[in-house]
């Protein structure tokens, strides 16, 4: 986001979940809102960019964009059952949720770079997407704006929990910025909670991961995204507990890849540069949300 428009990578990975709807076969992540977002022309493009798309590298970012998409939407399945009513996707880029929310009482909160998100409300428009009445919006920078305030001036309700996503975005940011939106996400009422992913440290990689992540660090420094943190799982994991979050779950290739790819003849799978950590509010937090 260093040019200041629209993040660029928010279109690169929303043409991969619309890619796995149309070449990936069975569908982990059934997304009926993926290609119509990309506007008409949609499949015609992917499929003239297959070559690049079937990539040993491309593949498995595009299994860690699907498999954080499904993780966390079926951990907001489990929250809803148990009440949960706010649903806050975080850097949401061209996340397609809140156009097909299956939850009739979830209200969905869209925060995103305020670039990212005119431009996305310009992308719904062109592609013939009303948002329905159950979306808000919030634009907010986490470099320099806190989601506490983002938030509640979008009718967010900081009294009561809510379930958040944050897949793709953490990379972006600086320590600070992670640290200080986890901190506020801890701050929600008990039974909260935070889903998202992050990358591994390049040094913990092994050759094939390192050559990997350097490609894919590279074409995203030249959109103008560069990747900036990355953390070991313990590391996270007393930063989570350092910030107010009770509980902490954090799984990677190991655990996703016989969960959602067991069995398949193409071989589609992660390739373990990034986790996911799955972090519970579970008590009183001691933090004010910073308002
Ligand atoms: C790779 S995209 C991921 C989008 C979406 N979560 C998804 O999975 O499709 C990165 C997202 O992070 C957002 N982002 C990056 N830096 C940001 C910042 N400083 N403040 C707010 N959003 C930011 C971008 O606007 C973009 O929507």
């Amino acid at each position: 986001m260093e040019a200041g428009g629209p993040s660029r990578t928010a279109l690169a990975v929303a043409g991969l979940r619309a890619a796995h709807q149309i070449m990936d076969a069975p569908v982990i992540f059934a997304d009926p809102v993926a290609l119509p977002i990309l506007g008409p022309g949609a499949e015609a493009r992917i499929r003239a960019d297959e070559a690049r798309l079937r990539s040993p590298t491309v593949r498995f970012l595009r299994a860690s964009v699907v498999a954080r998409s499904r993780f966390a939407e079926d951990t907001l399945a489990t929250a809803v059952a148990d009440g949960v009513r706010q649903y806050v996707v975080l850097g949401a880029g061209l996340d397609t949720f809140a156009y097909r929310n299956p939850h009739p009482d979830l209200r969905v909160f869209e925060v995103d770079h305020p670039a990212t998100q005119a431009w996305k409300r310009d992308t719904l428009a062109a592609a013939g997407i009303l948002p329905p009445p159950s979306v808000a919006y919030a634009g907010v920078d986490f470099e320099h704006d806190t989601v506490a305030e983002g938030l509640a001036r979008a009718g967010f309700d900081w009294n009561r929990p809510a379930f958040v996503a944050w897949l793709g975005v953490a990379i972006y940011l600086t320590r600070d910025a992670i640290l200080d939106t986890l901190r506020a996400i801890a701050a929600l009422p008990a039974g909260s909670g935070i889903v998202f992913d992050y990358s591994l440290p390049p040094d913990t990689l092994s050759e094939g991961q390192r050559a990997a992540f350097q490609a894919m660090a590279d074409r995203a420094a030249t959109e103008g995204e560069p990747w900036r943190s990355f953390f070991t799982p313990e590391a996270i994991a007393t930063d989570l507990s350092a910030v107010g979050f009770g509980t902490v779950t954090d799984i990677g290739a190991a655990e996703l890849n016989p969960r959602y790819f067991a069995g398949r003849a193409d071989g589609l799978g992660l390739g373990g540069i990034s986790r996911l950590a799955h972090a519970a509010v579970t008590g009183p937090s001691p933090i004010a949300p910073g308002l």
